[in-house]
């Protein structure tokens, strides 16, 4: 390997505003973060309910290293698969039974493996001629398990059912998937689901949902998407992240129990990697409970009146020049278009003490660099407004 060519290409990205640097937190999860001697008001992370520093769910968390130590010691097929796993299983195949008939669940890692696992599993379950339909605006994640299992695939415009229709219509495939996030993670739109089932369930299509934004936080009882839009179909592979808005670790999946019995035989990112700590599950225990329950309810109608407040400062400020997406879930991004310009944004906002991220490409497309803003229940609204005085000084 040439060091000199890596240099090179490290300065290229430096040059076009692409270099990523980490800004180191020195305090947890919440809306006011220690960072660089300074205290700032962070609006980045995915903790949509505030769950990441609530007391329950730490003494879960405490309670569960008494209970089963720190690691879980082997991949869950050796011996690495403990009561907590289980029972967290079980709860979730309970509350995903209404939207998902003969639903179980499997506990991953995290999000971007447990992708890796549907895509891959269901290409391998597969009779002959698989073709994969996936979103145009799809996480990383899904993308690279696209490649992972080198199915033939083709890619549909963002929301567009008409045109996944007629591609649907004129595929020859025996067996065909339908990839798409629940809610879009860099715009905060909701995918047109009701229409996408209807459109699978037609077409004799399996239709996966990333719901990693939408678990917790979309529903009555923050179950998500499907929930959100009242569907029950055994067409859907539903995958929850529980590092977000469950504000512990690692994700979920949902399917019909054969399905997930197959994962449990071939899905390799599941069979070949350390249980996540059984602890992580004893947490989510808890964290599930508040969700679906009544403070979670709770959470979820503050968070809603905080961004309808968001909303209508932006709105009604006449002289922002930065477009808000249209969005009704805690993700807000603002575009802003050039790397430069972005990078000057997030730098300007931590100087005025807001702690907000600039994502560029490719995680965008190209000249659409924006802040992507999160809100979460742990806000305050007296907090909400110094975010829009601090984005109104830009
Ligand atoms: C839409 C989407 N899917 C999957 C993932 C991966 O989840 P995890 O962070 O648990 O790996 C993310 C993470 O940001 C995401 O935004």
């Amino acid at each position: 390997m040439n060091l000199n060519f890596i240099a090179a290409k490290l300065q290229n990205l430096k040059d076009n505003g692409l270099y990523r640097t980490r800004v180191q937190a020195d305090s947890g999860c919440k809306p006011l973060v220690e960072t660089k001697g300074r205290t700032r008001l962070a609006f980045n992370s995915n903790d949509y309910l505030g769950l990441a520093s609530d007391p329950r769910v730490i003494e879960a968390f405490k309670e569960g290293v008494s209970l089963y130590g720190v690691g879980s010691g082997a991949s869950h097929l050796i011996s690495g698969h403990g009561k907590a796993h289980a029972l967290l299983e079980e709860r979730l195949s309970q509350l995903m039974s209404p939207m998902i008939p003969n639903a179980a669940a499997l506990y991953f890692c995290s999000g971007y493996m447990a992708n890796l696992a549907v895509v891959t599993s269901l290409v391998s379950g597969a009779e002959e001629g698989v073709t994969i339909f996936s979103e145009e605006l799809n996480h990383a994640s899904i993308i690279d398990a696209i490649r992972l299992c080198k199915a033939p695939f083709v890619v549909y415009p963002h929301c567009d059912t008409q045109a996944l229709g007629q591609m649907l219509r004129e595929s020859k495939s025996k067996t065909k998937l339908v990839l798409t996030d629940g809610v879009f993670s860099m715009d905060g739109d909701i995918a047109p689901l009701l229409k996408l089932v209807a459109m699978c369930e037609r077409e004799g299509a399996w239709l996966v949902v990333d719901d990693a934004h939408g678990f917790g936080v979309l529903g009555q009882h923050g179950l998500g998407a499907l929930e959100h839009f009242g569907i029950s179909s055994s067409h859907v592979i539903y995958m929850g992240t529980l590092g977000k808005a469950a504000g512990v670790c690692g994700a979920f999946v949902s399917a019909h129990a054969t399905m997930i019995d197959w994962m449990i035989q071939r899905a390799r990112p599941y069979i070949y990697t350390t249980a996540a700590p059984p602890a992580c599950a004893h947490a989510l225990l808890k964290s599930v409970d508040l969700i679906t329950g009544s403070e979670g309810a709770k959470r979820r109608e503050h968070l809603h009146n905080l961004l309808d407040q968001f909303k209508q400062q932006i709105s009604s400020s006449q002289h922002f020049q930065y477009k808000l997406l249209e969005s009704d879930t805690p993700i807000q991004p603002l575009v802003i278009g050039s790397n430069e310009d972005v990078l000057n944004a997030s730098k300007s906002l931590l100087a005025d003490g807001v702690w907000v991220s600039a994502i560029r490409a490719p995680t965008v497309p190209v000249g659409t660099a924006r802040l992507r803003l999160t809100l979460s229940a742990s806000h305050t609204a007296d907090q909400v407004d110094q975010l829009t005085r601090a984005l109104k000084r830009l």
